[in-house]
């Protein structure tokens, strides 16, 4: 485990390194447990260095074995060898000089997996962010770019495959037993983008002519016997290659692709140049194991992951403060390419559900920063939804404003000014500023303030002067470390909707700037009058949600009832009705928690049907209407003094009355959306199971019987549909005869397979109420599950603590003492993996009273503990704080 320097990076600090790495040549002796690292580093001393000036090379838990100078074995007093530096103090006063560096390490003793670790027996790794320095000394910073040649020898049975970056140079016997391979990656990187797999894997093959008539040959390397579950992952790289010269005038540079999937690895997956590495949840699927949600998933990071390699590979990051630019970027450019693949509107209700539900509530607590950082103690840490999902929402933003002609415009500019470098959210938004010649600074807040801005509406109709006006107000909260807050551009796409439904168009508008559907707020209040409307129309305001703000609009239910059955943009349509459901639920929730009832006016329920049976909208549309705001949505809307039983309750008693006024037509509906067919993964398909398995939560719900569930439980042909009664029968009737057949049988069909029991594990994990601890306690010991691995980690732990709000915040504080002490058992182990879990209790200080008490006494625990990593020491002294 890392020690703790309780020492802060800060982005003031930024120097370039002394010395510059140009080529860089590294042999690799695989074993188990003694993994021999030659590292040969031609070091040049950059313009402007004083000849002689130290060279500091970190180091993460490394064993020097031997260090030489120009060929020549370094004489002891010339350097300084720690695990975690090397200081060379008598740099030779050329402009150019070697050094051999060989280091021992330790791969199967390696549960960080960090650096270069053994995942079932396979040798891999990961470098992002400052995993390369665990593998040999080096500048392990992203602005020092390199030119790699690989060399690696294993056992040849034990690992027939060698690969890493780059294009394969050469291959063959080193002996009887041991076989080696040289790679050669021409494009000059930084080190978290080196990777090696060594190992015994099935593999699917096939190929990609780019555009500009290079055949590239593809591969994806998996556990034996699961390669027919890695088809749809390939259809999905190429679908992403073709896309990104389409859309962004990318072509791959490489002769080469390979992905690999492990399963132990703690974030989804890793855009190594040449050499993906992927958590193998994000590659593996068939329909009788993935959801389609997997698929999705699968989808976007197969996605994502390529296109790291303009966003990211070719053009990186100058330092790790500028995480944003190549993650918000390239997040934003998955979204992208999923939306074009499947449903727009759809895609981007999603995006807004999860930036919603992730984003909202880290920007609303305690580890609240911003888009790109000033600064941090583990880097670790800021892999987060402010990173990339409000920093894909700052990119789409850009978009919005400047429109997309100069969008592309500025992204080629990007693309050719930079190309080779280690650039800069400044570097990125100049692109943008040059093309449209409009001036960002205001907009360039969006990466330095924390906070979701709250925006606040009130409108006024002028009958006589057929005048409406829009006052507009914004406002920031203040977050760690940032008491004063700017106004910021906010660009909110808007319509004007007349009595008819249609938009109308006003005569003109003064009072602010307003272009192309657009309203640019940019003080703090503008008030925005458009003329010439004969009639008061209803405001839409935030269409396709165009800025991750908060939007509190003072509109009747009336109009909001208008606005979701009415608004010619889908995502307004989702997200009026969301507010409708979100004020009949905190409301409830209120009342329930004071003895009272609750109240459900008609007119709510009757949106729900008429949604639910308008065949001429999207299935996948309707299902995303009909799915209420989750738990920890109401919980971030209420605020303060939350009280989970109260939330349940009262989102209970609008499903069941929903289900009861319309159980004839759903029953109807749910029968006839059986699927016809084989299975298949496309959207329209999934939409239809979407919509049919909520329908079957509602039924349930009303039934009050498991019987429908364990039907299509026994008789589904896909995991989707036997995933989704699967868990109605364990949330709805846990305890039932009908949950337990349930969950035994499934148990014994995919027993074997880890990856799919992690949804047996996370089904349970979500059965609201406090005695289901008990039961994730006993599940802690089951076969299948395991510590060490961070998809059951989070599968069962991580579920439970952060999905199931009833389950976890017992009053009697139980549930946090069990996080504490599953964190503190990982944390010696998977730092990361610890760190990581603890976030679940970011936003302890907002529940009531009691259990907020008992909250803050586990984290303090945690807090008193002598020894702990310095990733999870950030995250517990930070949500106290
Ligand atoms: N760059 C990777 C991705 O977004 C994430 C890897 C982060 N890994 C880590 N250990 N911090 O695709
Ligand atoms: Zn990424």
């Amino acid at each position: 485990m890392r020690t703790e320097t309780g020492q802060t990076f800060r982005l003031s600090d930024y120097r370039p390194t002394p010395y510059a790495i140009p080529e860089t040549r590294l042999d690799f002796r695989l074993a188990p447990e003694r993994t021999i690292v030659h590292a040969r580093l031609t070091i040049e001393r950059r313009p402007g260095t004083e000849p002689g000036t130290p060279l500091l090379l970190d180091g993460d838990e490394l064993k020097l074995i031997s260090l030489a100078i120009n060929g020549i074995p370094a004489g002891n007093n010339s350097y300084r060898a720690t695990p975690d530096l090397l200081e060379i103090r008598d740099v030779p006063s050329a402009e150019r000089f070697t050094l051999d560096i060989v280091t021992e390490i330790n791969p199967t003793t390696n549960r960080q997996l960090s650096g270069l670790y053994r995942s079932s027996d396979v040798y891999c790794t990961q470098c992002e962010a400052e995993g390369f320095r665990r593998i040999t000394y080096y500048y392990d910073r992203p602005d020092v770019l390199s030119v790699y040649t690989v060399r690696l020898e294993a056992d040849r049975l034990a690992a027939p495959i060698l690969l890493s970056n780059g294009n394969p140079v050469e291959h063959g016997e080193v002996d009887s037993a041991r076989h080696y391979a040289i790679w050669h990656d021409p494009h000059p990187k930084p080190s978290y983008l080196f990777a090696l797999v060594a190992g015994s894997l099935g593999v699917v093959k096939d190929h990609f002519t780019t555009r500009s008539g290079r055949l590239v040959d593809l591969a994806i390397h998996v556990e034996h016997g699961k390669e027919g579950r890695a088809l749809y992952a390939m259809d999905a790289l190429k679908r992403s290659m073709a896309w990104d010269e389409k859309r962004f005038g990318r072509e791959y540079d490489l002769d080469v692709f390979n992905i690999v999937a492990v399963s132990d690895f703690n974030m989804g997956a890793m855009e190594n140049k040449g050499l993906n590495i992927f958590n193998d949840k994000y590659v593996l699927a068939d329909p009788e194991t993935a959801t389609d949600t997997d698929y999705a998933g699968i989808e976007a990071v197969i996605a994502h992951e390529y296109f790291h390699n303009w966003t990211g590979n070719r053009i990186t990051c100058r330092d790790w403060f500028q995480l944003c630019l190549k993650e918000g970027l390239t997040v934003y450019r998955d979204h992208e390419f999923s939306a074009d693949q499947r449903s727009r509107p759809v895609k981007r209700i999603a995006e807004v559900k999860i930036l919603k539900s992730q984003q909202f509530p880290e920007d609303a607590g305690p580890l609240a920063h911003p888009v790109r950082p000033r600064e941090y103690r583990e880097i670790n840490n800021f892999y987060t939804a402010t990173v990339y999902e409000k920093g894909s929402e700052v990119v789409r933003m850009i978009h919005t404003i400047i429109g997309p002609e100069l969008f592309r415009k500025g992204m080629d500019l990007y693309f050719e000014r930079h190309d080779g470098e280690a650039a800069t959210i400044e570097d990125f938004i100049k692109v943008f500023a040059d093309v449209s010649g409009k001036d960002f600074s205001q907009f360039a807040l969006w990466y330095d303030q924390a906070g979701t801005p709250k925006l606040e509406a009130d409108f006024a109709y002028d009958e006589k002067a057929q005048t409406y006006s829009i006052t507009l107000k914004q406002s920031l909260a203040l977050t760690p470390g940032q008491p004063h807050k700017k106004p910021m551009l906010i660009p909110i796409a808007f319509g004007l909707i007349g009595p008819d439904g249609k938009d109308m168009v006003p005569s003109a508008v003064t009072g602010g700037e307003v272009h192309d559907g657009v309203i640019y707020l940019q003080r703090e209040s503008e008030t925005f009058t458009f003329h010439g409307l004969a009639a008061r129309p209803v405001p839409s305001l935030l269409r396709g949600f165009s800025a991750p703000v908060n939007l509190v609009a003072s509109l009747s239910t009336s109009e909001q009832i208008f606005l979701a059955l009415n608004d010619s943009d889908p995502v307004a349509r989702w997200q009026a009705l969301n507010m409708i459901f979100t004020q009949v639920l905190t409301e409830g929730a209120r009342h329930l928690r004071l003895g009272k009832d609750m109240q459900i006016d008609d007119h709510v329920l009757e949106i729900a049907g008429r949604i639910a049976a308008d065949t001429t909208l999207d299935p996948a549309f309707r299902a995303l209407c009909l799915s209420l705001p989750s738990e920890n949505d109401i919980a971030r809307e209420i605020g303060e003094n939350v009280d989970p039983d109260a939330i349940l309750a009262a989102r209970d008693r609008l499903m069941a009355a929903i289900a009861a006024r319309y159980a004839d037509d759903f029953a109807a509906l749910y029968q006839s959306l059986t699927q016809q067919g084989p299975f298949s993964p496309d959207a329209q398909s999934a939409g239809r199971r979407s919509l049919r398995n909520i329908l079957l939560d509602y039924l349930s719900r009303h039934a009050m019987s498991p019987d429908r569930a364990a039907h299509q439980f026994a008789t589904a042909n896909n995991m989707t549909d036997r995933f989704a009664a699967l868990s109605v029968l364990v949330q709805r009737f846990g305890g039932s005869h009908e949950a337990r057949n349930a969950l035994a049988t499934f148990e014994q069909r995919f027993g074997e397979d880890g990856l799919v029991m992690d949804k047996w594990f996370s089904v349970q994990a979500m059965q609201p109420g406090p005695e289901v601890l008990a039961a994730i306690k006993a599940l802690t010991r089951h076969p299948a599950f395991s510590l060490d691995n961070p998809n059951r980690v989070r599968s069962l732990i991580g579920t439970f603590s952060a999905n199931n709000p009833t389950g976890f915040n017992r009053v009697d504080g139980a549930a946090y003492e069990f996080l504490a002490d599953t964190v503190l058992a990982i944390d010696p182990e998977n730092p990361q993996l610890a760190a990581r879990l603890l976030t679940a209790m970011r936003s302890w200080r907002s529940l009531e009273n009691q259990r907020r008490e008992k909250a803050k006494a586990a984290l303090q625990r945690i807090a008193a503990m002598q020894k702990l990593s310095t990733d999870l020491r950030d995250i517990v002294e930070r949500t106290l704080a």
